[in-house]
């Protein structure tokens, strides 16, 4: 089994990623680390141990950083509601996390795994930067870093910046520049990583767990059943299991971390792609994305 740690800020489609990751056969989901994103870091926290819970999975949630490096977190509670998993009311948390810090608990997972470890990123990149940054000998042993985040095209924060690179600039930098296997799935494709209200009607038939993700769903402020759900997270997830679902190019993309750039991710046409760092997404089969989707939920309900 491949083993993979979740680095997320659940969120309404971490949700989306995090649920089928744990009852895929072939992953072994060893770590949940939190980061502040969509909501500061107690509530991802919270929101992550809700989720394995209410679920009955147990793994190892640790809370990472509490703030990004140098900016000021500006929170996406507006998408994502004020507790991050919309206004669902999961039964009271008698889970905690672990007791040891997010970054330090992702570093003995690598070091402790006989094949290298996949990291799926599903928020800004402050605990992967500081992971890299602290303990740079896990580097030979990550198999790949798969990021939503970035974007070829628009921004969905700014014009030019999609919220996970905007959200921690500097972070996104240094792991851009780490040099380890990345692939960089951004808006220009997760725009039309869409379901529709054909998928979520099947997904809302798949007992509780299917009710649940639908609540949560009817929460998220990214449009409605009718005009379709970005399910940016779940990208990372389906590029794990089945890659071909989108095509890729190798490209040299930088993050810009000044005020008037912060968060856009440049691609420069001037190097050679002997020189790119990045795997990037330029193409999603939409219809292969979204069966996708509904046939990794049904597994995890029937498991
Ligand atoms: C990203 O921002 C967050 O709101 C989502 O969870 C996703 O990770 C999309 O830009
Ligand atoms: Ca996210």
């Amino acid at each position: 089994k491949q083993p993979v740690i979740i680095d997320t800020d659940p969120g309404i489609d971490d949700a989306f990623a995090i649920v089928p990751a744990l009852f895929n056969e072939k992953l072994d989901v060893q770590l949940i680390s939190t980061v502040p994103g969509n909501v500061n870091v107690d509530l991802t926290t919270e929101n992550a141990l809700s989720l394995l819970q209410f679920l009955d999975v147990d793994i190892p949630v640790a809370k990472g950083a509490e703030n990004p490096l140098i900016v000021e977190l500006e929170d996406a509670s507006y998408y994502h509601g004020e507790t991050g998993l919309g206004g669902y009311e999961f039964p009271p948390l008698t889970r905690k996390e672990i007791d040891k810090n997010g970054i330090q608990a992702m570093a003995e997972t690598i070091l402790s795994n006989e094949h290298d470890t996949t990291i799926l990123a599903l928020g800004p990149l402050t605990n992967i930067a500081l992971l890299l940054h602290t303990f740079p000998e896990v580097k030979d042993h990550i198999e790949q870093i798969i990021i939503m985040g970035g974007s070829l095209t628009h921004g969905n924060t700014t014009s030019i910046a999609e919220f996970n690179i905007y959200s921690d600039p500097h972070a996104a930098e240094m792991v851009f520049e780490s040099g380890l296997n990345m692939t960089m799935i951004g808006l220009n494709v997760t725009y039309d990583a869409i379901i529709y209200t054909s998928q979520i009607e099947k997904i809302q038939k798949m007992g509780e767990m299917g009710e649940m993700l639908t609540s949560i769903l009817s929460y998220y402020r990214s449009g409605t059943f009718e005009s379709g759900l970005r399910m940016h997270d779940s990208c990372t997830l389906a590029y794990l299991e089945d890659p071909s679902i989108f095509r890729t190019e190798k490209m040299k993309v930088k993050v810009l971390t000044d005020d008037y750039g912060r968060g856009a991710t440049v691609i420069n046409l001037d190097e050679s792609s002997s020189e790119s760092n990045m795997n990037v997404a330029v193409g999603i089969n939409v219809e292969r994305f979204q069966e996708w989707m509904v046939d990794s939920l049904q597994q995890a309900a029937d498991r």
